[in-house]
């Protein structure tokens, strides 16, 4: 898509989207829509309320008007919301030459933030989920043709700022689009390897660097949890390495980030297997290592002033006779042993390699990890947050804070020791699950706690629910990409960090 900024309201692009808050300034908003279609604003007020996502089609001599609604006090999530919901719904209606109208718009605020807000739901309500069908139905979106151009009408005074969101909103669409693709793929597309591949690939353009261990390597280094989840799969691990530093800015100033992600490929529980009536989501068992995909390669686009190490540790988790049993005490990275007591807690064991590894071989400022952990998460939260856990006020509250700013919330629960006791083992250092259906999100963020080295900064993002969600696009659950934009944001507003 090629991003156009003009001031000029001569020459409309033949679709104009305007967005619209009802309440304060609605009567002034639409009389400006109102002259430049040359229509009259009481017939129009009449009809537009600017709820959110009411939609209201002006026909002019030579361009189609969408006035868009955002409701009252938008925030950014609700005129992505509304974008992106429009811009699959209208995709018939659009065409290859769109326009954004900030010239006529009521929304109170910074424009760049809804011009970024804007373009991002637009890009992403082009994004078609029926990648594996051999007979395409219908049309493609005509913003995802190649040549297709966007055109962001905004004050000359405003060109500059609403260019640059404009390039940010497209870019992180981008990277999520293909984040979706990753996380909706099914199992047997998607081995430890093509986890790997797409870092290869996405490095490599971007600009970052992206190594992948292969299993000699991750035996060599002492991986030891991460095999014992691999021993029931026919596929070898991967444990993926990538390091982002931004081109022109010295490391000595920048912060140190690690992430760290699960990247389950598929989740059957192992031999603790699980029921099969939703066996099949577990495909996005992987949704905490695509998050960390997702911002390493927006980082490096956006050339974010940060030093970001990745590490994802991925397998799938099968049965097989070579699988672990529970009893089994196993070894991991950390050098403690673990008694595992129920298979299907795998994620917790790949992580506890990928986060000593991360602490112990990089010691970043700040740790975070994020995954796809427990069912207990779900429960507490539903499909509207995920859980934050952490060892550091400062860094959950700018955790929090990025999850308010961006719609992709959070919220914290408890590290007490209190819960220790749910880890402890008789015949091994700890064990991977207190064998009771309580404070089961808890109980996995204690255990991955053991394994961070005392690390004085971590978080750790249950995102079980939030990564793999009913939407208006997909008649099934499908990819989020959770994860990303929270990220991006966290890092955009690090101290001493440039937007
Ligand atoms: N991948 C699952 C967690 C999950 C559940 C993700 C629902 C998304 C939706 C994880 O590996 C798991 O199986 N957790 C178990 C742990 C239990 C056996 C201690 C769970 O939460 O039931
Ligand atoms: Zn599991
Ligand atoms: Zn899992």
């Amino acid at each position: 898509m090629i991003l156009k900024i003009t001031n000029t309201p001569k020459n409309l692009p033949p679709v104009v989207i305007v967005p619209v808050a009802s309440g304060e300034g609605l009567p002034a908003a639409i009389q400006a829509v109102a002259s430049a279609a040359g229509m009259d604003a009481a017939l129009i007020t009449a009809d537009f309320r600017a709820e959110h996502g009411e939609v209201q089609l002006l026909y002019t001599a030579s361009t189609r008007f969408f006035l868009l609604g955002m409701g009252a006090k938008p925030a950014f999530q609700d005129v992505l919301k509304a974008f992106r919901s429009f811009s699959g719904k209208y995709r018939q209606k659009l065409g290859a030459e769109t326009g954004i109208s900030l010239l006529h718009q009521n929304l109170s605020g910074a424009a760049a933030t809804w011009v970024e807000a804007a373009v991002n739901g637009l890009a992403l309500g082009a994004y078609r989920i029926g990648r594996f069908k051999k007979m395409p139905d219908g049309n493609g979106h005509p913003l995802s043709a190649p040549d297709a151009t966007l055109e962001i009408l905004a004050e000359q005074s405003l060109a500059a700022s609403c260019e640059q969101a404009a390039r940010r909103g497209l870019a992180i669409a981008e990277t999520q689009m293909s984040i979706f693709d990753l996380v909706n793929a099914p199992s047997n597309k998607k081995n430890p390897s093509d986890l790997a591949q797409w870092a290869l690939e996405s490095g490599k353009k971007y600009g970052y660097q992206v190594r992948s261990l292969g299993k000699e390597q991750i035996l060599a280094e002492g991986l030891h949890a991460l095999l014992a989840v691999n021993r029931g799969s026919e596929y070898p691990p991967a444990f993926i390495i990538m390091e982002y530093r931004p081109e022109t800015i010295p490391p000595a100033g920048l912060k140190k980030i690690g992430l760290v992600g699960k990247g389950v490929t598929f989740d059957t529980g192992g031999l603790s297997i699980k029921p099969s009536a939703n066996m099949h989501y577990m495909k996005s068992d992987m949704g905490g290592a695509a998050a960390v995909f997702g911002a390493m390669e927006v980082a490096a686009k956006l050339q974010l002033p940060v030093h970001l190490i990745g590490i994802v540790p991925s397998t799938d988790n099968s049965v097989d006779a070579k699988a672990i049993k529970p009893s089994d005490v196993i070894d991991s990275y950390s050098g403690k042993a673990i008694e595992v007591i129920d298979t299907d807690a795998e994620g917790r064991l790949i992580l506890a390699d990928g986060l000593c590894y991360m602490a112990r071989n990089y010691r970043p400022d700040t740790m975070i990890d994020l995954a796809t952990l427990t069912g207990s998460t779900v429960r507490t939260f539903g499909y509207h947050a995920a859980g934050l856990f952490s060892n550091n006020d400062e860094l959950a509250a700018r955790i929090y804070q990025a999850g308010e700013r961006t719609g992709e919330r959070n919220w914290r629960l408890p590290l007490w020791d209190a819960y220790k006791d749910d880890i402890k083992s008789d015949v091994a250092d700890l064990r991977n699950f207190s064998g009771k259906p309580m404070a089961g999100a808890i109980g996995a963020a204690k255990f991955l706690e053991a394994f961070i080295e005392d690390h004085p900064a971590w978080a750790h993002l249950d995102i079980a629910g939030v990564a793999f969600n009913d939407s208006e696009f997909s008649s099934q659950k499908s990819a989020t990409a959770f994860g990303v934009r929270l990220l991006v944001d966290y890092l955009s507003h690090l101290e001493g960090g440039r937007e």
